[in-house]
């Protein structure tokens, strides 16, 4: 009896991994996930579970690595035949090859039977939408009209440890940058989108947890992480990091994303001072940027076609035009944050104020 039951339970559990061990056979030696596709679920987990352990502990930092990347898709084809396998590997490979350029619309038919069709979107002007990672409706003149000089004077204890905390970092960042604010651009861009994400992500959390409302707060923030990653998106087209600025971002987001986890769990109101210094830091670095665009020591270089689209700027602008609405957007960062601390240190919490809207 207790046999069967924990024979049943391992079924159960082996049923469970089969999926994520699939996808971790078929990236072992960085082969091509199709390889290995035909074979058997549970025969393949137990191999996990009885194998050889040096190489499965392996496969598992292989599967850290890349598993967010392939993994869903390897789990998703599990149940295609072999002839849909080879037809979808065709589409995907030209597929994929297309949007390494840009994340370019490529709406060639992925075979599949789940009946998910890409949708046809068009420009106002009724020609095709040609990018995937944002549409239409999420494009927007950027205020230009917003202060850029508004600072919030450090008062309280807290307040003064954000403000040194951001001030510390900056030393540091300018050491490394000196003056290639086309490079310092792209790679404090990778930093600035994490809390947002980090404080959506807490507050989503919290209001499921709480069963309670959230003021619009999970959106805003969310927002905000989105439109820092679009800045990404934006300077990677005019500068490529070297693997040591790889190696660094890999580094530096280990370390903030879990300080900044942790400073919210603790702190909200301290989390958002910090990161309304650290949109005024990013206020001064565009507008030296801009200062050295206008010197002619960083060329001024026509704007990358992702963000004529985003911002909605006219067909000629160039890299000058895009880092003033990016400075712009840095603008509003920095009065949200700034505002959500506030409403903290008032002794609430930010539900009781409506997010604002239109601050990305
Ligand atoms: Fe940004
Ligand atoms: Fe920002």
């Amino acid at each position: 009896m207790m046999t069967r039951s924990m024979t049943r339970i391992s079924r159960a559990a082996l049923g469970h991994v089969g999926a994520r061990y699939f996808s971790i056979t078929a990236l072992h030696g960085g082969v091509a996930c199709d390889v290995q596709a035909h074979r058997g679920v549970l025969g393949g987990a137990a191999n996990f579970f009885h194998g050889n352990p040096a190489k499965n502990s392996e496969n598992m930092v292989v599967a850290w690595m890349r598993l967010p990347a392939v993994g869903a898709r390897n789990a998703s084809t599990v149940s295609l035949g072999e002839k849909q396998q080879e037809d979808e590997k065709k589409v995907q490979g030209g597929a994929t090859s297309g949007a390494s350029a840009g994340g370019e619309n490529n709406n060639k038919g992925i075979v599949s039977y789940w009946g998910v069709e890409p949708a046809k979107i068009t420009k106002e002007d009724g020609t095709e939408w040609r990018w995937n990672c944002f549409k239409p409706w999420e494009t927007y003149k950027a205020d230009l009209s917003i202060d850029l000089k508004k600072h919030h004077a450090p008062v309280t204890f807290l307040d003064k440890v954000a403000y040194w905390t951001v001030k510390s970092l900056r030393y540091p960042t300018d050491i490394f940058f000196q003056r290639r604010y086309g490079c310092r651009a792209m790679m404090l861009e990778t930093v600035a989108a994490v809390p947002g994400m980090v404080g959506g992500l807490l507050l989503h959390c919290k209001s499921l947890r709480r069963f309670e409302h959230s003021g619009g707060w999970i959106k805003a923030l969310l927002e905000e992480a989105e439109n820092e990653r679009m800045h990404l998106m934006t300077f990677m087209e005019v500068s490529q990091p070297k693997w040591y600025e790889r190696a660094l971002v890999f580094t530096v987001q280990g370390v903030f994303f879990n300080a900044y986890f942790l400073t919210y769990l603790v702190s909200p109101k301290l989390a958002h001072r910090i990161v309304g210094y650290l949109e005024e830091e990013a206020i001064h670095s565009y507008t030296e940027f801009l200062k050295e665009l206008d010197k002619g020591t960083i060329e001024n270089v026509p704007a990358p076609a992702i963000a004529i689209d985003y911002w909605r700027l006219p067909p000629d602008s160039t890299l000058r035009d895009v880092v003033i609405v990016v400075r712009a957007d840095e603008a509003h960062h920095r009065d949200v944050n700034h505002f959500a601390s506030d409403i903290h240190y008032q002794g609430h919490e930010l539900k009781k104020a409506p997010a604002p809207i239109g601050y990305h």
